[in-house]
């Protein structure tokens, strides 16, 4: 562990110093002197001296050093059967001229805009045009319904919203004009300006709707505009994640750490350099798709592939290893679910023989747990090395892995390998007490966060201190459980809260129940989070109906999944309703849901010494077959 080693006791040890010279690698308008302001701890703020501008780093900057016939990124419909290119010095006149668009809106730095688009170009030039007027994106996931949009523009409050007629998932369209409509009716201070790029294939388009403007019309009448300067420690975005409650968190990223952070990790972590093609499988509206379909790449002077479809069925199996062959992709990094649903449908890997994906270096994936299995099939059927990796929409990057670039090391079915340097990863128990080698408890960080992390919930010190700080004194609470191995391997288990992971997406059961609560006939009821094995978990809801409540279960089942796809949209999954006679709590009234999973998974589970009336949890291990 040579290179690991040192960099690691480095970035603890010698931080100033080290954190410095990774900001050598991004170009700076007044460079930083100090790395790490600690003076408010527990709220630290890197590189609070510096200025610069991210799309500058990610555009400009590889332009002016002669690369700007470089591919900058390719976009690969499976969907509407398209591939276009855009070079670096293309790409920097999109993201100029939308600039130039934002700014003639109105949108200044500081101001937020929404994005709410699907997996076209428009959402990284989007992405990359608030970057460069100094403004603050939030992007929201396609497959949220219309409450959680407007949900999140009551909490950032944006003056611009930039959609698109709409997404396509197999075998439908998604139109998102209607959504955008609604979630601007419920809205408590809808922004007034509302950017629609039209797509052909999908009904709808700006001139359906009073003042909405048209993408492509400004855009020919745009003046491309620069990079305006911005303090490191400025908030470069907004993303919304689930939390335990149904208020989702605005987990907030700034520039000069999200910068130095990502421009650091693509050679250390995942061995990709300028001119190598890269290729992130997931959503830009997921923090893996903000850092690593466009920033990193981008940063890194690399080619990004963004892909519209899915593993499966857009049109077959052979889809990943099509968009490999086709674009020479080097590392392809998704989730874990993606590869269980190419198994799934193609076992024998016949597909991959079909394509000559000779070009992959190797596999990365995140997101959820990389289990065993998977593992092996990914790694005997490719013949690359498979490298999981853990980290949290929270951090931004990786916490723990096999820092590919640094030093390569020995992988271990079912662990993301090490903390990454800037990292360092504890385990303790319940009182906050230090566990040893190979015992289960609470993944803790030690304080500071390296840079890159989140400096912040929007506008709620107050929450980021009780979710993230309080538990532990000096610590980061993950929310995820685990243990680190005899080597410092570290092996996340799942969460400790009541947070889920459906196919790598990031759900609340809260915000679930709070839906199915909202039924007429529903007296309570509990969401939990239950083995799934595609998706490695699904949401399962448990209902007790008020007394005289007269609906059969189907009926009541049709309901509020209609429901929960309504409120919270597609991306739930929610399927299952079982109805049972009471929910099994503690004497103060929790419902026990670890047992619950347990009785539902057919795990073993002990019966907790606080709970209210044993016979509650009889009836329902016998009725779930536990
Ligand atoms: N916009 C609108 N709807 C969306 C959507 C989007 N961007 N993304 C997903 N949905 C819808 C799906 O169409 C589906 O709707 P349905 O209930 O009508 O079928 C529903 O949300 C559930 O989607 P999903 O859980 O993704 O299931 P799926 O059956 O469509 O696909 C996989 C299964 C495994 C192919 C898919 O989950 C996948 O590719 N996962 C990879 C995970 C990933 O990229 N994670 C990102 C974090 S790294
Ligand atoms: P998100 O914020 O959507 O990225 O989800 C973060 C959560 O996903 C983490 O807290 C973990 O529970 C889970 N997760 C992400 N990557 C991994 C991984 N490699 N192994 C285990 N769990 C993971």
């Amino acid at each position: 562990m040579g290179h690991y080693r040192e960099a690691f006791d480095r970035a603890r040890d010698d931080r100033e110093e080290f954190w410095l010279a990774a900001a050598d690698a991004v170009d700076w308008i007044s460079p930083p002197t100090r790395a790490l302001d600690d003076s408010a701890a527990p709220f630290y703020r890197w590189f609070p001296d510096g200025t610069l501008n991210t799309s500058y780093n990610a555009l400009d900057r590889h332009v002016a050093a002669g690369a700007g016939d470089r591919t900058a990124m390719v976009w690969d419909s499976a969907m509407v059967g398209t591939v276009r290119s855009y070079t670096y010095a293309e790409l920097l006149d999109e993201v100029s001229r939308f600039a130039g668009v934002l700014s003639a809106n109105g949108v200044a730095a500081g101001d937020r805009v929404v994005i709410y688009l699907p997996m076209i170009p428009e959402a990284a030039i989007a992405m990359l045009a608030c970057a460069r007027v100094g403004a603050v994106h939030s992007v929201v996931f396609g497959g949220f319904a219309a409450r959680e949009l407007a949900t999140r523009i009551d909490d950032a409050e944006p003056v611009a919203i930039v959609t698109a007629s709409g997404g396509l998932e197999p075998g439908r369209a998604v139109e998102y004009l209607p959504i955008i409509a609604k979630a601007l009716d419920l809205a408590a201070s809808p922004p007034s300006t509302v950017i629609v790029k039209n797509r052909p294939e999908i009904t709808g388009d700006a001139s359906d709707h009073d003042g909405w403007l048209d993408w492509d019309d400004l855009m020919s009448a745009a003046s491309p505009v620069g990079p305006t300067p911005v303090a490191a420690t400025d908030p470069l975005y907004i993303l919304y994640t689930s939390g335990t409650t149904g208020k989702p968190k605005g987990v907030v990223r700034d520039n000069g750490g999200h910068a130095v952070a990502l421009t650091w990790s693509m050679p250390n972590i995942y061995d990709i350099r300028a001119g190598d093609v890269w290729w992130t499988a997931s959503d830009v509206g997921w923090v893996v798709g903000h850092s690593y379909i466009v920033y990193g790449p981008l940063l890194a002077g690399a080619t990004t592939v963004m892909y519209e479809g899915k593993p499966v069925g857009t049109p077959d199996a052979g889809a990943f290893w099509r968009v490999i062959a086709d674009h020479g992709v080097n590392a392809l990094f998704t989730a874990p679910t993606a590869i269980r649903a190419i198994r799934k449908a193609d076992p024998e890997a016949t597909e991959l023989a079909k394509y000559d994906t000779s070009t992959l270096r190797t596999l990365f994936a995140a997101g959820e747990r990389l289990d065993p299995d998977t593992f092996e099939w990914a790694s005997a059927t490719l013949g690359v090395p498979v490298v999981d990796h853990w980290w949290q929409t929270e951090t931004g990057w990786a916490i723990a892995a096999n820092l590919r670039g640094l030093e390569p090391m020995p992988i271990k079915a079912g662990s993301p390998t090490v903390p990454v340097p800037g990292y360092r990863v504890g385990v303790v128990d319940a009182e906050g007490a230090a566990l040893g080698a190979g015992e289960e408890g609470s993944i803790v960080i030690e304080l500071p966060l390296p840079p890159g992390t989140l400096t912040g919930l929007w506008r709620d010190e107050e929450r980021f201190v009780k979710s993230y700080l309080s538990a532990f004194s000096g610590y980061y609470l993950t929310g995820d459980s685990g243990y680190l191995d005899d080597d410092g391997y570290v092996f996340v288990l799942g969460r400790s809260d009541d947070v889920i992971n459906v196919a790598g997406h990031r759900l609340s059961t809260g915000s679930i129940e709070a839906v199915v609560a909202a039924h007429p006939a529903v007296a309570e009821c509990a969401v939990i989070g239950i083995h799934d094995d595609l998706k490695g978990q699904r949401p399962s809801g448990y209902v007790v109906l008020k007394a005289g409540a007269d609906i059969d279960p189907d009926t009541l089942r049709e309901e509020l999944v209609a429901m929960v796809r309504n409120e919270i949209g597609a991306v739930a999954t929610f399927r299952d309703v079982t109805v049972v006679a009471a929910l099994p709590k503690t004497r103060s009234g929790k419902i026990l849901r670890k047992t619950m999973r347990q009785i539902a998974d057919h795990e073993e589970y002990a019966v907790p010494s606080t709970i209210e009336d044993p016979d509650v949890l009889a009836d329902l291990a016998k009725q779930l077959g536990g």
